[in-house]
């Protein structure tokens, strides 16, 4: 059934029915739209706009019906165009033609924008929530790790050696700005459009801040065009979920290879793997695979809102019907990733002597031999050039820096003391690199404190 079939004589197009309709998509807001309407009437009858005891009835009415849909003892309306036309159908149901006086004073544009504004107030806690035990996980496994070394990587090559917990912290500094985003862009959306009307406001003396107090927003939207026409709340929302997800996905595919049997570096729990059909051997780290390619859907979700809004003029049109879907993927597809990311990481076992034999030999501590005649006094592009040729031989005779004695490191040059002998090894090297925000264990430390702060 229509809101709007007076103007009507013909029927509506089935097709066109099927085409135009939101409910298959924005049922899940009944919640949202009950709790917006309650405030509504409350706000209609303590104005006096409807009578007492018609606010009394709606409201009550209201509440029931809201206790009904979530126990599942009534179920929407199959036939209803949206959300909206769904619940005054089901109200009218239960009082009659009084239900006909909820939608005074409002338009279904400023109760689609409450709608969604009051679920991404819920929906990016849960969010935020899911962030938030992800980087609990990320600094429980720093701190349990501190001793681990692995090769530290620029262009995928053996760098420096740095700390495992230093690498998995890296991961937390990204997902707490993260956290930040997310908190920035519900808070922007914390305000209420209701009251704007259709798009102009209304001549009944409504009271937005009543309402304002009864939903619990922050502020009233200033702007009555702007308060039905504003979607960035949505765009912000799936930015902040799609630059998580880029995180995510880069975490993912360090796990990924990680896992790889020339790597070997971690190994995934069975509850977070699956099989092959065909080759029995198998066990495939399909979640960290997963959250990597649905990055791609989210960011699909962003460039469609950017898309969709860029060139509607003012105020309301029916191309923003097309937000939610968009907009509750993406927040949809994060929560699945950083809740299933947590469960991949809770359980998995690193392997501290498989990361400790990728460094031997990998000539990774040649910086610390260059820094060690530059502490010497040599310049340290004199010392650079010095190092890099021992490297070229090392590289021909097929000798490692880790085997070199100090008469082999005096050959190449007199100025070598012992200092470099116990400079090359990829724990002291580690170790030495303990400027703040370094990852010798002693600045990790120092970071493990700051970031369980963040937390606190
Ligand atoms: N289902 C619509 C939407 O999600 C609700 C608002 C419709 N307003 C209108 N004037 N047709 O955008």
């Amino acid at each position: 059934m229509a809101l709007w079939g007076g103007r009507f004589e013909g029927e509506t197009d089935a097709l066109v029915w099927q085409f135009n309709q939101s409910l298959s998509f924005d049922r899940r807001l009944w919640r949202e739209d009950i709790t917006g309407s309650i405030a509504h009437v409350t706000m209609l009858a303590k104005q006096g706009i409807i009578a007492q005891d018609e606010g009394r009835t709606l409201r009550e009415a209201l509440t029931a019906l809201r206790d009904d849909l979530a126990s599942g003892a009534v179920t929407l309306p199959g036939d209803a165009e949206d959300i909206h036309s769904a619940i005054e159908q089901l109200l009218r149901e239960r009082v009659g033609p009084v239900a006909g006086k909820l939608h005074t004073a409002r338009s279904r544009n400023d109760q689609v924008a409450t709608d969604i504004r009051l679920w991404l107030k819920g929906a990016s806690g849960d969010l935020r929530r899911s962030v938030r035990e992800l980087r609990e996980t990320l600094l429980r496994l720093a701190d349990e790790n501190l001793g681990v070394v692995l090769p530290g990587r620029t262009h995928h090559q053996h760098a420096q050696p740095v700390l495992l917990s230093h690498h998995l912290l890296a991961y937390f500094w990204m997902l707490t700005r993260d956290d930040g985003r997310i908190t920035d862009a519900a808070r922007r959306a914390d305000a209420l459009p209701l009251g704007a009307g259709a798009l102009a406001g209304t001549p009944f003396p409504i009271d937005r801040e009543f309402v304002r107090q009864e939903l619990g927003f922050a502020t009233v939207c200033p702007n009555s065009l702007d308060a039905v026409a504003d979607r960035d709340f949505a765009v912000e929302y799936t930015a902040a979920a799609s630059l998580a997800m880029l995180h995510l996905s880069r975490l993912a595919e360090e796990i990924v290879l990680w896992n790889a049997p020339e790597f070997g570096f971690v190994e995934l729990s069975d509850a977070v793997t699956t099989g092959s059909s065909i080759m029995p051997q198998k066990k495939n780290p399909d979640v960290a695979e997963l959250i990597r390619g649905k990055t791609g859907r989210v960011y699909g979700d962003l460039v469609t809102l950017f898309t969709l809004m860029k060139g509607l003029v003012l105020a309301y049109n029916k191309d923003m019907q097309e937000d939610k879907e968009p907009l509750f993927d993406a927040h949809d597809t994060a929560l699945a990733c950083t809740t299933l990311m947590n469960r991949l990481l809770a359980d998995a076992k690193f392997k501290p002597e498989r990361m400790k034999a990728a460094i031997y030999g990998d000539f990774s501590t040649a910086t610390d031999l260059a820094d060690a005649l530059a502490a010497e006094g040599v310049p340290f592009r004199e010392a650079h050039e010095i190092v890099g040729r021992l490297v070229r031989e090392c590289l021909a005779k097929g000798r490692f820096l880790e085997t070199l004695t100090l008469t082999d490191l005096r050959q190449s040059d007199p100025r070598f003391t012992d200092s470099a002998l116990k400079a090359v090894t990829a724990v002291a090297s580690a170790e030495a690199r303990d400027s703040y925000g370094g990852t010798g264990s002693s600045a990790v430390r120092v970071q493990i404190a700051e970031a369980r702060q963040t937390l606190a």
